[in-house]
């Protein structure tokens, strides 16, 4: 399959797939980064991977509608499969999610449906939760919804801070996702409402 990356920063979990891709666990290839910040981790990332990166700014767009209207054009271009919201700030245009139904996913560092939006690990801590984790699930039009593929549970100690739970939580984001998108990859994913069945979340 191919795989399209959005990203925003530091690009750890664009990573995580480039490596599974090119050791054979997942069966695709990452055909494009598209990012909305110059200078962002990620760009270096790719080419050091020789894999073509696009950066699209939302400030060189008039609006929203012409920002949105370059983004799609840019990932139609890329012909994916697949695109993979890794570390993408932003919430996708409509045009975007309709465009690629069912072919949109995200990773999100919390146990969805709590904590949505920014600063999630932060959001836990402060509800005192003892447990958190991440979620990989397909993008919907509103902000970190839609169906949900797998989801990885992270303990919180009672001396974390943001920073501590949010170490803990990425280390296991890497491998939920990249599990989450080999099982996409090898068409196992079925999709009912908001059931998504075919992979099970690992403890
Ligand atoms: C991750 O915690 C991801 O879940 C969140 O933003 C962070 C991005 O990290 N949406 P990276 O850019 O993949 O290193």
């Amino acid at each position: 399959k191919r795989i399209l990356i959005f990203a925003s920063g530091r690009g750890s979990n664009a990573e995580a797939i480039h490596e599974a891709v090119m050791d054979g666990r997942i069966n695709g290839e990452v055909v494009g980064v598209i990012c909305d910040h110059k200078g962002a981790q990620v760009l270096e990332r790719a080419a050091r991977w020789h894999v073509p990166s696009v950066v699209i700014e939302k400030k060189d767009y008039p609006d929203k509608v012409a920002f949105d209207e370059a983004l799609l054009r840019a990932a139609v271009s890329f012909t994916p499969d697949l695109i993979c919201l890794a570390g993408y700030m932003r919430i996708c245009g409509e045009n975007l999610v309709n465009a690629f139904p069912h072919r949109i996913i995200n990773i999100h560092p919390a146990l969805l449906p709590s904590f949505r939006g920014l600063h999630a690990q932060r959001q836990a801590i402060e509800a005192g939760v003892k447990v958190a984790g991440c979620t990989v699930h397909f993008v919907g039009t509103g902000l970190d919804d839609g169906p949900i593929i797998t989801q990885t549970a992270v303990p919180v100690y009672d001396n974390d801070t943001e920073e501590t739970l949010s170490a803990r939580i990425l280390t296991r984001e890497h491998p939920t996702y990249v599990r989450a998108v080999a099982a996409f990859c090898a068409d196992k994913l079925t999709i009912s409402g908001n059931h998504v069945s075919g992979m099970h979340s690992e403890e």
